[in-house]
């Protein structure tokens, strides 16, 4: 099918970048969303992301940012707005509710071709899809923040999806540029949650939660537990702060329903959750951000309680539960998607030799937590997963 018409529902911190990069694409998009002002502010961030580009002279064929502009429309009445469409990509708030009332307007009003994807983190895309009268043509298509720069997309089987509307999602995604060097579109065979990126780092937060706690207990302070994980990125709690603590707790509520109790927020969460310390967003969270980021103090000491072996181990046994669930048949296809959608080498690789020692340090974590969920899962032990490759 020759996809042309694209309608991005939300024009949110998501769906600006998704729309920006199908225009870049070369498609012509609509963006709807419920208010004109929320249009007005995609738009035009989409919009000085294109001018960027142009001022940088890195807008393909010599065209300007008015020449990719003018294929931008905006609607606030998705019923108009999907009669022309090919595919539509839904990122509208995370709500299983409005979620459902978008796929049910788009496949009530959408000519009979046109595929219904959506960007949801952690739901279910054949419940999202189940009032749509077309759960054939409804697919995941899981885009990572910032789009223009994260090379990763899932695209996600429901469990109702045809080879064929898969096969439609899966070029529409190799045919989206990426700023950053080049995509990289994982198939996402089940529909389970977190599907293969957020699912396989999903237990690092049962750990985390841990550290946190225990910190508190021990009267460690946030800078003490920081220089114990600096050489990261970002360390522990200014990381968590920047994800923002509502985005974990929610997250960890999910996974708690979903996957195993033991995701249950810990104390710390729970609390700053409770007095709405939401991290960045709201100036305050683990750290003080009202001066903007904060910064750790290194000369603080170390509180010495996290250790990186063990997210290593937590990784490489969510990996093999992937593999084992069928969420994916390869482990390298794993390695691959957190590379493009983390910036993070993969766990699997690198313990294709040493697995059995992770089976130790996962062992030995069951008994320091108490946590169930870490104990290593049966393809783990049995090595069998190294012959997935
Ligand atoms: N932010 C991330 O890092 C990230 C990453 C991957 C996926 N996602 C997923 O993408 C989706 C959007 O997230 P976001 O961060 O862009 O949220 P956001 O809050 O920035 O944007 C959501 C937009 O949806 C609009 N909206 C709400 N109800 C609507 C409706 N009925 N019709 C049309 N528009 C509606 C809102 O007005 C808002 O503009 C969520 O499902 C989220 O889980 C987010």
């Amino acid at each position: 099918m020759d996809i042309k018409n694209v309608v991005v529902v939300g024009a949110g911190q998501m769906g600006h970048g998704i729309a920006q990069m199908s225009l870049l694409g070369g498609y012509n998009v609509t963006l709807v969303d419920i208010k004109e002002e929320f249009l007005n502010n995609g738009r035009n961030k989409i919009e000085e992301g294109m001018k960027k580009l142009e001022s940088k002279g890195q807008l393909p064929n010599n065209k300007t940012a008015a020449d990719f502009m003018k294929n931008c429309r905006t609607s606030l009445d998705l019923s108009l707005a999907i009669k022309d469409a090919d595919l539509m990509i839904e990122a509208v708030i995370e709500k299983m509710d409005v979620k459902k009332q978008v796929f049910e307007t788009a496949g009530n009003h959408a000519p009979d071709h046109c595929i219904l994807a959506s960007n949801t983190s952690t739901m279910s895309i054949t419940e999202i899809g189940e009032n749509s009268g077309r759960p054939d043509k409804c697919i995941g298509m899981h885009f990572f923040n910032p789009v223009p720069l994260m090379r990763l997309i899932e695209v996600i089987h429901s469990q109702d999806s045809s080879e064929e509307s898969i096969k439609i999602g899966m070029d529409f995604a190799r045919s989206i540029p990426c700023l950053r060097g080049k995509r990289y579109i994982a198939e996402v065979l089940k529909d389970k949650p977190g599907f293969i990126c957020n699912r396989v780092t999903a237990p690092v937060q049962i750990y985390q939660n841990y550290v946190f706690d225990k910190c508190a207990e021990e009267g460690y302070s946030w800078d003490q537990l920081d220089n114990d994980s600096r050489g990261g990125p970002m360390s522990m709690t200014i990381l968590a702060d920047y994800v923002g603590i509502d985005v974990l707790y929610h997250g960890q509520m999910y996974y708690a329903k979903t996957l195993s109790p033991d995701f249950a927020p810990g104390k710390v969460i729970t609390q700053l959750y409770n007095e709405g310390k939401l991290g960045a967003k709201t100036g305050q969270g683990f750290r003080d951000w009202s001066k903007g980021r904060p910064q750790v103090d290194k000369s603080a000491g170390k509180a010495r309680i996290y250790k990186l072996k063990y997210p290593i181990a937590i990784m490489l046994n969510e990996g093999c539960r992937v593999l084992e669930e069928g969420i994916t048949n390869s482990w390298k296809v794993i390695d691959d998607t957190l590379m493009a959608g983390m910036n993070m080498p993969g766990p699997m690789a690198p313990n294709v030799k040493t697995y059995p020692k992770q089976i130790e340090v996962l062992k030995e974590l069951v008994e320091l937590t108490g946590k169930k969920y870490f104990e290593p899962c049966e393809l783990l032990r049995s090595g069998k997963w190294v012959d997935m490759k």
